[in-house]
């Protein structure tokens, strides 16, 4: 049984960088981690010079003697490969190992992730080094397992080094096979963009009005995701020659251009997160301008990570203010926020949490990035806080290995993700619906999970949900289609937004009536559509409700057996169907022609009796947010308080407070930041 993935406790860690302090610190700082309920550490992520001074000169001294030292103090180990940060005598030497702007100009050594995966350069030396350390460090039993490079695709999920262009070519050499079906797949015909060889394609470039090929940029988008996956691949095959049996291999973060899932089925054992919702009170935050759900965003990111592979740990957890020199700062955690948060990743499916980082760095670009102990490392507020989610981890570890509950999924698929960050239509239907949809589920105590659907995916999968939605199915193909139809026809109820069958898997769009290959199981055609005039309102009479069609309306003429729910109520297009339910099998399909805001959301879930699984038990504000994981008939429900005022709740029924171990019921105030776990 892996150490951290465990079903039994909660485990705590911390990230530490024995570097950057001086040898007579780690004692000393392993004794008072222990002594907080820290049990394991991720170090090297950044030290390729501690193992490769130069060039083909090796040393394993440094991490030798910090390991021992770790063995000493029982202290478990989560080892990284160092590639996200290439040493300077090799970029200098081999400047094609960088990463490029879009108009070719060079990344340059001084910050990190400044390499491409393509460089064969570059592969040859990761090659080297990663086998050079899993071969020397991971028989070593404090080891448990590895994280590879560092938040891949963070910081920068675009490349347009030569390396880049020539490994695109060879991946559309792979796709099309000739030019002529790469021709046709961009429709290249439009501006005489014809190619006659592939020698002629690059990865996008600067382009006038910055219009690449639409087609073009989709490929280039799943070109990168393709790199991305190869590069953890070619390591996490390395690292599995030598790791010990039980030891992990993983990597953190969730970034762009990058087909997570994929990653995750041909490189990793499970994902790691790292989380900071504090950056939502940062000064150039966007979250606190466009929507109430400030930190309680990141709900939304750690249910991403679980669609990829159930529960997962996260690697870094936030526990002190964060910032650059540069950018980017946010104040230090209120008292019970690094809690609060802790907690929020917990009710979210982490099975263990590892703090970034120990000691507040004194130098570098991340001196306002604080940790847990400030420079001058002496005990704080924050220490003791992270102290007493240690006692409150082992109250609640029976939670560990315990599920996500929700009857709700929310259907995705990478080539619509891809789409919408380059299509601005899609952009803002998608956007909007994201967060309305979100945000609904937040304030309304529905949860809700994330479903990819991707080759892999059966309709088993799909069949423990009560309500799919799919906000918008902009491309469909006709597996996903015939997938859908199955997952309704054997009694699942789906939800289609505007804009559904508008594009094939090129983007290229279908010539057949809208919703194209929905329209069997949707039974509506699509005859008119509109994007909404800014500043205008399409509304939507829906019996006593009147639901807002955000941003779009797709005007819908309903097929024979299809029964219209709701008419547009105002502008020109008044009286005409806008939401239509057919039956088809034993499920149903309803079609709504706009996008989807917070009420709109609130509407469907509350229609569909889906809407706050937990009314009938407790009465929650709706500034605390509720979340459910089950294990072997044992129901564990967070309440967290995200505001900064006490908050009361009423639990209707006696239910077991596994904090204080005591049983509570009836009214219960709960203080600014505080959270409880209730058991029943
Ligand atoms: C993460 C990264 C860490 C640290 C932290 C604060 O993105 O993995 O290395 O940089 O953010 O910026």
């Amino acid at each position: 049984m892996s150490f951290l993935l465990n079903k039994d406790r909660i485990v705590m860690g911390v990230d530490y960088y024995p570097e950057h302090w001086d040898k007579s610190l780690w004692a000393e700082d392993l004794d008072r981690m222990k002594k907080a309920g820290i049990e394991f550490i991720r170090i090297a992520e950044f030290s390729w010079n501690l193992f490769e001074p130069q060039e083909g000169e090796y040393t394993y001294t440094f991490f030798d003697e910090f390991l021992e030292l770790c063995k000493e103090k029982d202290m478990k180990v989560i080892f990284c490969t160092p590639t996200a940060t290439p040493p300077a005598w090799l970029t200098d030497k081999y400047p094609e190992v960088l990463n490029a702007r879009q108009d070719g100009v060079l990344y340059r050594h001084g910050a990190r992730r400044h390499y491409n995966y393509n460089s064969p350069i570059y592969q040859r030396f990761t090659r080297n080094i990663v086998e050079r350390i899993a071969s020397h460090y991971a028989p070593h039993e404090s080891i448990i397992g590895w994280q590879i490079d560092n938040e891949i695709n963070c910081e920068k999920d675009e490349f347009y080094s030569e390396s880049d262009t020539i490994a695109f070519r060879e991946f559309l050499k792979e796709k099309y096979g000739t030019i002529k079906n790469l021709n046709k797949a961009w429709g290249t015909a439009f501006w005489n963009q014809t190619y006659t060889s592939f020698s002629e394609v690059y990865v996008p470039r600067t382009t006038l009005s910055n219009s690449t090929n639409p087609h073009e940029v989709l490929d280039y988008k799943r070109f990168v995701s393709d790199s991305a996956c190869r590069w953890a691949k070619l390591q996490s095959d390395i690292i599995r020659k030598y790791i010990k049996p039980g030891d992990f291999v993983t990597t953190n973060g969730l970034f762009g251009n990058l087909d997570n899932h994929r990653m995750v089925r041909e490189s990793l054992d499970f994902m790691t997160y790292d989380s900071y919702p504090n950056m939502a009170y940062g000064v150039d935050s966007h979250f606190i301008e466009t929507s109430g759900l400030r930190d309680r965003f990141w709900g939304l990111l750690l249910d991403e990570v679980r669609s990829l592979k159930g529960n997962f740990g996260i690697m870094e957890q936030q526990s002190g203010a964060n910032g650059w020199n540069t950018a980017m700062a946010a104040p230090t955690p209120k008292p019970g926020q690094i809690t609060l948060w802790t907690m929020q990743s917990i009710a979210h499916g982490a099975d263990f949490v590892c703090y970034f980082r120990w000691r507040t760095c004194t130098f570098g670009t991340e001196i306002y990035w604080h940790g847990i102990l400030d420079y001058s490392g002496r005990d704080n507020r924050r220490l003791k806080e992270i102290t007493e989610i240690h006692d409150k981890f082992a109250a609640i570890k029976e939670v560990s290995g315990s599920e996500y509950k929700a009857e709700v999924g929310v259907v995705e698929t990478y080539s619509n993700k891809f789409d919408s960050e380059l299509d601005a239509w899609h952009k803002m239907i998608e956007t909007t619906s994201k967060t309305g949809i979100y945000e609904a589920s937040q304030f309304t105590h529905t949860p809700i999970d994330y479903v990819y659907l991707q080759d892999e995916t059966r309709v088993e999968e799909l069949a423990k949900y009560k309500v799919l939605i799919y906000p918008h199915a902009v491309i469909v193909t006709e597996k996903e289609a015939s997938l859908l139809k199955e997952y309704v026809e054997n009694g699942g109820t789906l939800i289609l937004g505007c804009r559904a069958g508008m594009k094939d898997e090129t983007g290229i769009c279908s010539q057949k009536n809208m919703p194209g290959l929905l329209s069997d199981i949707s039974g509506v055609e699509v005859t008119e559509f509109s994007l909404v005039t800014p500043g205008e309102k399409a509304l939507v009479s829906w019996d006593d409700d009147e639901i807002e069609a955000a941003v779009f309306t797709d005007e819908l003429s309903p097929s024979s057996g299809a029964e219209v729910l709701a008419t547009y109520a105002n502008r020109y297009n008044k009286g005409v169907p806008a939401l239509v339910e057919n039956k088809y099998g034993k499920g149903r399909v309803i079609y709504f022609g706009g996008a989807f805001n917070r009420h709109s959301a609130e509407v469907f879930f509350k229609k569909l009796g889906v809407i706050n699984p937990l009314s009938e038990i407790m009465d929650i504000p709706e500034e605390c947010e509720i979340a459910i994981r089950e294990k072997e008939n044992n129901r564990y429900i967070f309440v967290l308080n995200y505001s900064g005022e006490a908050q009361e709740i009423t639990l209707k029924k006696d239910m077991f407070n596994m904090y204080t171990s005591a049983s509570c019921s009836g009214k219960i105030t709960l203080s600014s930041y505080e959270t409880l776990i209730l058991k029943q």
